[in-house]
């Protein structure tokens, strides 16, 4: 039986712009706000803090809902349902997205003075992303709104995400990409799923605002995560990781940034607990950019978040190769409530977190790694403190950019060796020796 609850809601949801405050119902194909372009937010204006004993029964429903068989209940997404916009179960497009481990980095850790370090691998998901909780939701809607196709452009992870979940709902997808600039891993998912995939001869920016003019002249459900009801799946997030741990907030969460919308959705989590009575302090949620990739950092830096400066974006972590990021109010908003920081980090940085944490069997691709180098880069300044608990957020799995970490990894270029144990062992005790 779907266990229902009384009080807050699966909630009647509104859809709110995040600069003029005006509210609207049809979001329009490409969800911007009539009055002044702006992007939307998911609203609930309906609902309002339960009970205390109440919050305590929702985490106890939610605990339950795991050991259920219903689809909607193993997904580490729908299990939050009473939090994320109404949709009948016959349009729920699930693959049990979410569930993702919060891996304990010891080793890190310790070398950082942390009391805590955690991984919430969100690589672990269905296609190696976390864009998959946000697909999950928003193509639910797409497919309740009589939607037969839906599109995106994206750096790589998008696409094998709409791919994968358009194939699993009946759909068609269609992808832009930005030509030679998409790591091999995520290419070859974003085909095998079948989606019509395009490469366009510009940057990740250049897709999007060629697909922002297509879908208003094409029956395509825009998924890019202009789309506000991506980030309603991707806040899960924040109650997946309370759940683990134990609901003691820790003092940071780090997350890389490039189009925004993850750290947004994740700020949006953490805040609608607080609301809620389920959490009583938020973590300060820090976004990390790449050194070549920085328009946030610089945002902040020449004026304190009031315009978006925009940059021509280059970083070997193709996943947040982005100059003009379509969230970037959004991101500051959760700067700014949850006291976070925003640091950008170079090549080398990235490489070299990308490596511990590969070293600490807990790989992922580039563009995750960047919250690692930053958490370093935070705790030298004393942002982060000696003592505190922190969780990295590693957003994408390290099969994704293989060629990046052969490039990095020199003892594959060692070259084989003959079948031969003698010559085994003699590789071998170089190997001891650092050679
Ligand atoms: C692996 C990975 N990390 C981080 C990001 C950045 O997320 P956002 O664009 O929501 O800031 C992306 C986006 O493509 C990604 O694929
Ligand atoms: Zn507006």
């Amino acid at each position: 039986m779907r266990a229902t609850v009384a009080h807050p809601r699966a909630a009647t949801h509104a859809l709110r712009c995040v600069h003029c405050g005006a509210t609207q119902v049809n979001a329009g194909p490409v969800f911007r706000c009539g009055q002044c372009s702006e992007l939307l937010e998911v609203i609930y204006p309906e609902r309002t803090a339960p009970p205390r004993e109440f919050a305590l029964r929702l985490k106890e429903i939610w605990k339950e809902r795991k050991t259920s068989t219903l689809a909607e209940d193993v997904s580490g997404v729908w299990r939050y349902r009473e939090l994320l916009p109404q949709v009948e179960s016959r349009h729920v497009v699930t693959m049990s997205e979410g569930n993702t481990p919060l891996l304990p980095l010891e080793k890190a850790g310790r070398t950082l003075r942390l009391s805590r370090l955690f991984a919430k691998h969100q690589g672990m998901n269905p296609t190696g992303s976390f864009k998959d909780t946000g697909i999950s939701v928003a193509i639910s809607i797409a497919k309740a709104e009589g939607f037969s196709s839906v599109c995106c452009a994206s750096t790589g992870n998008t696409s094998a995400s709409v791919a994968a979940y358009a194939a699993r709902a009946g759909m068609k997808s269609i992808v832009l990409l930005p030509a030679g600039q998409v790591a091999s891993g995520k290419l070859a998912q974003a085909l095998e799923y079948g989606a019509h995939v395009l490469e366009l001869r510009t940057d990740f920016d250049g897709c999007l605002k060629v697909l922002h003019e297509v879908v208003k002249k094409f029956p395509a459900c825009l998924l890019n995560s202009v789309n506000p009801y991506r980030l309603e799946g991707q806040k899960t997030v924040a109650f997946e990781m309370m759940e683990q741990l134990g609901w003691r907030v820790p003092d940071h969460v780090i997350v890389p940034g490039g189009n925004l919308a993850n750290s947004s959705a994740l700020g949006k989590g953490f805040l609608e607990l607080r609301e809620l009575g389920l959490i009583a302090s938020l973590p300060k949620v820090s976004i990390i950019q790449a050194q070549g990739a920085n328009p946030l950092v610089r945002t902040m830096r020449e004026n304190d978040g009031r315009e978006l400066v925009q940059v021509n974006a280059q970083t070997r972590a193709t996943a947040i190769r982005i100059g003009n990021p379509a969230s970037w109010r959004k991101a500051v908003a959760v700067l700014k409530n949850t006291g976070g920081a925003c640091e950008d980090v170079s090549e080398e940085e990235i490489a070299a977190a990308k490596a511990e944490l590969g070293a600490e069997g807990a790989g992922c691709e580039p563009a995750s790694a960047a919250s690692l180098a930053g958490l370093k880069k935070l705790v030298r300044s004393g942002f982060v403190k000696p003592g505190e608990t922190a969780v990295l957020v590693l957003t994408g799995h390290m099969l994704k950019d293989v060629d990046y970490m052969l490039q990095a990894q020199r003892r594959y270029s060692a070259g084989p060796v003959e079948p031969d144990v003698a010559e085994v062992i003699q590789r071998l005790e170089q190997i001891d020796a650092g050679n």
